[in-house]
């Protein structure tokens, strides 16, 4: 990177929308295109620079938009392409970037390519899936297993053969070993980029190839009967194949022949692996996304371990990115509490990289209680009792106290959480010990420091309790950020640095504009981000 000019990507900050819960326009309780454009001056405001939309696509919604029946469409729910074009030149007035969720893995079964695909072994799309014989005994071609339950292979009974789904039955995979297959998608990625969309959000990326000699997956000896039942084998041969990088590095050198594009990659890898994603000389996804945050414990050993980690594994061209949640995971107000997830704030907006920002999560939403009967989701329909739905965090935005939260004037698809008439935007914009305060404040800060920007990150200290760093660049103030994320106070003394500065933002704003020197004295749940004097 260049320091005085970081792309974009680089210096601004992501913001994922899942189009159904953001805001409703037409009165059908589902969110849509025209309600994003209504709500591009708050993101505006927040100081966001892109927008990334879960997808929008046609799509029998078996998986939310994740079973995408026609990719260069807009699904009639969220509106049509004009609407479309009207959000993009809309983004773009504010300075803003889209960037699209793009789903090549596979498709839904309701897409034309299946329909040919499975209409007979000789159709000319047949090798566009992965179609197998069973096994002599008639079962399943191997072992690898659904990540919404039961065996990865569907049979059918038109032309005897199985076809491979890593996630529904609805949701077949493409073959991407067959080079058709590519230039189809390739040619997806070319129509929405003449658009002018900025990037992509590429969908599980790294299960794009899958082994050649489809061969058993090892079983997991380490399986708990409370996880999810595609962790009983280890998905060494299904996943994360060698082969994948060369269908990365074609889908980066369509994004190439555009200006500042851009492309993030879906893939929850340990990090050596998911190094191997950005690519041999930075020719790989821009920023493959790193969910160290939201699957380690919250503690501060780990954490501490896996930040340095993380910045030691990174290619020398490689830009790091850093998440709290997404549409898949519980938000971390659910999984660290209300009190941490002000500190989880704070990390994730002083951290060197690209921080994306899961909708709500500025407001502090928590993941809302679905009754059974309502439940939605795939995952949690098909493993009832493992409470895997992820609907708690995929509910409608919490704009203001009006009925339905501004967010519709109609019952929401999916429930509000019973709390919205105090925790929204409206309420939260003039109170400055709210989440929304503390989120704006850290986001000023950043996009205005060149250290919190783009500066390099310093490991300063850790312990049980307290993680500190320091963040600084050529030019502006250097800052020391110091985390307790524990609820019991905790104290810090200064040893192979000098401590002297002003706490400029605190998790507890009681605590700003307090001068420090050498010892610090943190509250359970502190997190303070010090001005230091030189
Ligand atoms: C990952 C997406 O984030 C998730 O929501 C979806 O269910 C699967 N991929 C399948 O597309």
């Amino acid at each position: 990177m260049n320091e005085a000019n970081p792309l974009w990507w680089q210096s601004g900050i992501v913001y994922q929308i899942y189009p159904r819960s953001f805001q409703d326009s037409n009165a059908d309780g589902v969110g849509d295109l025209r309600g994003v454009i209504k709500r591009l001056d708050y993101l505006k405001w927040l100081g966001i620079k892109a927008v990334w939309l879960s997808p929008i696509y046609p799509s029998p919604m078996d998986d939310f938009g994740y079973d995408i029946a026609d990719y260069k469409g807009i699904h009639p729910l969220f509106g049509n392409i004009e609407d479309f074009d009207a959000l993009l030149e809309e983004v773009h007035a504010r300075d803003m970037k889209l960037l699209l969720d793009l789903v090549p893995n596979h498709s839904s079964d309701q897409h034309p390519w299946f329909k040919e695909s499975r209409s007979s072994r000789d159709n000319p799309k047949r090798n566009w899936y992965l179609w197998k014989d069973a096994r002599p005994d008639g079962s399943e071609p191997n072992n690898w297993l659904s990540e919404f339950g039961g065996s990865a292979w569907q049979w059918d009974e038109t032309t005897q053969q199985y076809y491979y789904h890593a996630f529904l039955a609805s949701q077949p995979d493409l073959n991407w070993r067959n080079p058709e297959v590519q230039q189809a998608m390739f040619d997806v990625m070319h129509f929405w980029l003449k658009k002018g969309v900025d990037g992509f959000r590429v969908d599980v990326m790294w299960h794009m190839i899958k082994d050649e000699q489809f061969r058993d997956n090892p079983i997991n000896p380490d399986y708990q009967p409370h996880e999810s039942t595609v962790k009983k084998v280890l998905a060494v041969y299904s996943t994360d194949q060698p082969e994948v990088h060369e269908i990365v590095r074609k889908m980066r050198s369509v994004l190439d022949h555009y200006k500042e594009r851009m492309m993030i990659g879906e893939i929850y890898l340990p990090i050596q692996r998911l190094m191997s994603y950005y690519g041999t000389d930075g020719n790989g996804a821009h920023l493959p996304f790193n969910f160290q945050l939201l699957t380690l414990p919250w503690e501060a050993p780990q954490l501490a371990a896996a930040i340095s980690q993380y910045e030691g594994a990174l290619p020398q061209h490689g830009w790091p990115n850093w998440v709290l949640s997404n549409h898949d995971q519980p938000r971390i107000t659910s999984r660290v509490g209300m009190q941490q997830s002000r500190v989880a704030a704070m990390l994730l907006l002083t951290l060197r990289g690209t921080p994306t920002i899961y909708y709500g999560d500025e407001l502090g939403m928590q993941d809302v209680p679905i009754p059974f009967a309502e439940v939605q989701d795939p995952q949690g329909l098909n493993m009832p009792d493992k409470n895997l739905s992820r609907d708690p965090a995929r509910t409608p935005m919490q704009w203001t106290e009006e009925n339905y939260a501004g967010f519709s004037t109609v019952k929401p698809w999916l429930r509000l959480a019973n709390t919205y008439r105090r925790v929204n935007v409206e309420t939260q914009k003039s109170d400055p010990y709210a989440m929304l305060t503390l989120y704006k404040r850290l986001i000023e800060l950043r996009q205005s420091e060149p250290s919190l920007m783009w500066g390099s990150y310093i490991p300063v200290y850790s312990d049980q309790q307290l993680v500190a760093f320091i963040r600084e660049a050529s030019t502006g103030s250097r800052f020391l950020i110091i985390l307790n994320l524990t609820h019991r106070p905790a104290y810090f003394k200064a040893e192979h640095i000098t401590l002297e500065g002003i706490v400029e933002i605190a998790t507890f704003p009681e605590d700003e504009g307090q001068r420090i020197k050498d010892y610090i004295t943190l509250s359970g749940d502190a997190g303070l981000l010090i001005r230091l004097d030189s």
